[in-house]
């Protein structure tokens, strides 16, 4: 009897608690419902291997603005095409200046001082000094594009002297970009076999590989705390150590009438600051992450572009030829190119346009919505995360013939004579927040790609067939290891 009761006592409450746990669920459910004006989307959407591509895939099925959630819990609006794009990033710039990230972000590290990451006041402040310093080193004008061809006589030599019939490029054009960064920021740049320089490089690459975007700790932050993200705390740790050690060593040896850097300008700026009294926005405590998003935002991206644009020329060889055709014509072989040539050389910028397109190394950009605004037909809430699916507007079937192939023809005048810009064209982002290095970049796609193609042919190697074209996502878009020929011209 008692045993009895014992059972029924014990099955109301497991009933009592299903029903407790039923409303909790329901009431989260109600909590966390999407608001009615967002646009529709799927009911469950876990980033895949390759997101940029199952993102692009849902727009054909929900529309070109569509809302991605987990269960009830939404995620974000996504954006896919270009008139949404321009009117969200470029004509409601304001609304949608800040950057949502990822709560993982702020667990890896303080975000004060990013470029990349910081909102408010506080970023406006420092986009404003990142544009004055990038054109203070040169970019846009001579005295980079003087470093840049050195770095790039600096790879070819290397590229020159390698005895295999067969090389894999990623390391050789990883270490050319990464020096222009160190050699604006840090004032120098490093021989390719420098063990600092190497172990710098290896930690990024590593710790590349170890948090992409499908990781689970991106939505659950304090997984990162578990061992098995220990290697990535120790590697962001000790380049947190070189780029501090690098700042120390500029403060012993800073002259305010000779500007070396962006640190040295840095600590110009922290001065100017305390001497006027204005707030402290540039300080000793943040400056290493302004100078580790520069490396961050600005070595993957230019070094993967290039080799996706290696790639696909190797791929079609009369690609090659008409951009050494032109070379030819316009440089010869007894000077270095120029930014100013670009005028002249419309294959090779068109060239270099289409690398862009049909392989941005950012296929994705985040964003926030800063008041409740309206885009398109939808308003989208204060506070929610936008991704600018900048892989679906650069592969949109509408904007784009065949947008698939890799074809610099699209980009030039119907003579073939002139390079045409289109604006749908979105790789850099857009608006207020638009690349900073868009400009160093482009300089860095020309005169790498033209330095290379002016000095040897590429091929690949005959016992190498199809070499894959699709890549992996990681934070960013990398193509897959490849191997090409070099022969001299
Ligand atoms: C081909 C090369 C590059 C590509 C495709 C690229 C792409 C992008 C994209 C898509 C964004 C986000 C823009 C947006 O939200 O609208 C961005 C932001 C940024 N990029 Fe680049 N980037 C490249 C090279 C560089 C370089 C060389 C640097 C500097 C050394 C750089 C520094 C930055 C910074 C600091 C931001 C953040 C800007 C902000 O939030 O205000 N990038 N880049």
């Amino acid at each position: 009897m008692a045993e009895a009761s014992f059972s029924i006592i014990q099955n109301v409450l497991s009933l009592q608690t299903a029903l407790v746990g039923l409303i909790a669920f329901l009431v989260a459910l109600w909590y966390f419902r999407r608001p009615k004006c967002l646009p529709p989307g799927p009911w469950f959407f876990f980033p895949g291997k390759k997101a940029h591509l199952e993102m692009t895939e849902l727009s054909r099925q929900f529309g070109k603005i569509y809302s991605i959630g987990v269960g009830p819990i939404l995620v974000g609006v996504v954006i896919n095409d270009a008139e949404s794009f321009r009117e969200a990033f470029i004509t409601k710039g304001e609304q949608f200046i800040d950057r949502n990230i990822p709560p993982l972000i702020k667990w890896i590290a303080p975000i004060e001082g990013s470029f990349l990451f910081e909102n408010g006041t506080l970023y406006k402040e420092r986009r404003r000094f990142g544009m004055h310093a990038f054109r203070a080193f040169g970019v846009g004008q001579r005295s980079l594009e003087a470093r840049i061809n050195e770095e790039a006589r600096h790879l070819c030599d290397l590229l020159d002297q390698q005895d295999e019939e067969a090389i894999n490029p990623i390391p050789f054009f990883s270490k050319a970009v990464s020096n222009i960064i160190c050699s604006i920021s840090f004032g120098r740049r490093y021989d390719y076999t420098d063990p600092e320089f190497n172990a710098l490089l290896g930690r990024f690459r590593e710790n590349e590989g170890l948090i992409t975007f499908q990781s689970f700790a991106n939505f659950l932050p304090f997984l990162y705390k578990l061992p098995m993200y220990d290697q990535h705390r120790e590697n962001f740790r000790k380049t947190r150590a070189f780029i501090e050690g690098m700042i120390e060593e500029h403060k012993n040896t800073f002259d305010r009438s000779d500007m070396r850097d962006i640190i040295d300008m840095y600590l110009d700026e922290m001065q100017r600051q305390k001497e006027e009294g204005a707030s402290i926005v540039f300080n000793e405590r943040s400056m290493w992450r302004s100078i580790l998003d520069l490396f961050g935002a600005g070595s993957d991206t230019s070094t993967n572009t290039l080799l996706w644009g290696l790639l696909f020329i190797c791929y079609d060889p009369p690609i090659q030829s008409k951009i050494q055709a032109e070379l030819d014509r316009v440089i010869g072989t007894e000077r270095p190119p120029s930014m100013k040539d670009r005028a002249e050389l419309p294959y090779t910028t068109a060239t270099i346009a289409e690398m862009l397109r049909v392989r941005p190394a950012a296929p994705m950009t985040l964003r926030g919505a800063c008041s409740d605004v309206k885009v398109g037909d939808y308003i989208i809430p204060k506070g929610t995360t936008v991704f600018g699916n900048i892989w679906a507007v650069n592969h949109d079937p509408e904007l784009w013939d065949d947008p698939d192939k890799f074809n610099p023809e699209r980009f030039l005048s119907e003579d073939g004579k002139e390079y045409v810009h289109n604006p749908n064209l979105v790789t850099f982002g857009a608006g207020r927040r638009i690349c900073l290095g868009k400009q160093l970049a482009e300089m860095e796609l020309f005169l790498f790609l033209t330095n290379l193609l002016q000095r040897f042919s590429v091929s690949f190697p005959p016992d190498q067939l199809n070499p894959d074209t699709e890549g992996i996502l990681g934070m960013g878009h990398n193509p897959r290891p490849y191997k090409v020929c070099l022969k001299q011209r």
